[in-house]
């Protein structure tokens, strides 16, 4: 089972999620690393005033990430997504990928993101728009949305149908609606109906959390792939978890201390790197409580990281800690 995006043919169908503030760099490339055949980075801004400043700039470093970048644009006017869509492509993005399922206020207030999901009209231009700037360059352009505004005007087989004349590439869907944000449990319903509607991959997305709940989302909805988000903060060997058991139908041993220790340790090497001293030490905080959660004795040892102001303090707790359980024992969450 592969996915085919434009030209590019990714080995099997388990991709990584766009999140704005952690999908960055370093945890693209761990994600990749272990196992995701794909992997969107965080949002671009289409407005180029926004271009200049330092997190865009992260944003737009691409370096040592393995082919094929993928960037995800978003906005509502669709000359100047146009615009950043070809910004981004200068800048290395292999695939564009532009985002109407973004629920935040910053991005709906500006009727961009999952608001633009009412105005159909303006979907078809934006899509339309941005996959002219793209072709000459050879780049394929995506979609990622939800099932639609709300659960009385879900509009996703429409937007689905849009998307593939206007030349889309392969869609992303999220099972939730915009008014959903992320409560109650992601529907499947809707993408087994966009898959029948459509002939472009269908990239599933939307409480994937374990091999098993990938292989039914697959077998439910049809999709060509999947796409996992929050079930991989702290656990980016969820990607090659998934893929073993989707091409094996068994599982992978949990990874070890030993394993979480360089995985762990090897991330925060690559974040302090890519955000310097100051904000690399605050930035990571989440990361490590996500990969400590739930872990026998954490509970202890998490509060005082969260105190710790420098990167070689950070890390060199987290070795301490990590050298005390032994190399070879599963890293398991308490039940
Ligand atoms: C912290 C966070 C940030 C997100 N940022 C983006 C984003 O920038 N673009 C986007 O299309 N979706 C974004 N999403 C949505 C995810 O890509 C994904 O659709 C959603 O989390 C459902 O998948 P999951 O249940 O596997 O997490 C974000 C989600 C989270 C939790």
């Amino acid at each position: 089972m592969s996915l085919h995006i434009g030209p590019w043919a990714l080995p099997h169908p388990v991709c990584a999620a766009p999140m704005a503030g952690v999908t960055d760099r370093p945890y693209r490339r761990l994600c990749k690393a272990l196992g995701a055949a794909y992997a969107v980075s965080e949002m671009a801004a289409s407005n180029p005033r926004l271009w200049d400043s330092v997190k865009t700039a992260r944003r737009l470093d691409h370096a040592g990430e393995p082919d094929p970048v993928a960037v995800q644009i978003a906005g509502a006017d669709p000359d100047m997504l146009a615009e950043a869509a070809v910004f981004n492509v200068r800048k290395g993005a292999r695939i564009i990928d532009i985002n109407m399922g973004c629920p935040a206020k910053k991005v709906c207030n500006q009727a961009s993101g999952s608001a633009l999901l009412r105005d159909e009209a303006l979907v078809g231009r934006i899509l339309e728009r941005v996959v002219a700037a793209c072709a000459p360059l050879g780049v394929p352009v995506t979609l990622k949305t939800r099932t639609g505004w709300d659960r009385d005007s879900r509009n996703a087989v429409r937007i689905a149908r849009l998307a593939e004349d206007c030349g889309i590439a392969a869609l992303t869907l999220h099972g939730r609606t915009r008014c959903d944000l992320y409560t109650g449990q992601a529907e499947y319903d809707t993408l087994r109906q966009v898959r029948q509607a459509i002939r472009i991959p269908l990239i599933a997305n939307g409480d994937i959390d374990s091999p098993e709940k990938a292989r039914q989302v697959l077998d439910y909805t049809g999709a060509n792939a999947i796409m996992v988000g929050r079930a991989a903060q702290g656990r980016p060997w969820i990607f090659r978890e998934i893929a073993h058991y989707l091409a094996h139908g068994t599982h992978l041993p949990a990874p070890t201390y030993g394993e979480l220790r360089e995985h762990l340790l090897g991330h925060l090497e690559d974040h302090y790197t890519f955000y310097g001293e100051r904000s690399g030490v605050r930035s990571a905080r989440k990361h490590i409580g996500w990969y400590l959660a739930d872990l026998p004795g954490a509970d202890t040892l998490l509060p005082r990281i969260m105190t710790l102001d420098s990167t070689a303090l950070q890390s060199r707790a987290l070795r301490d800690w990590l050298e005390d359980r032994p190399a070879t024992a599963p890293a398991v969450a308490e039940p």
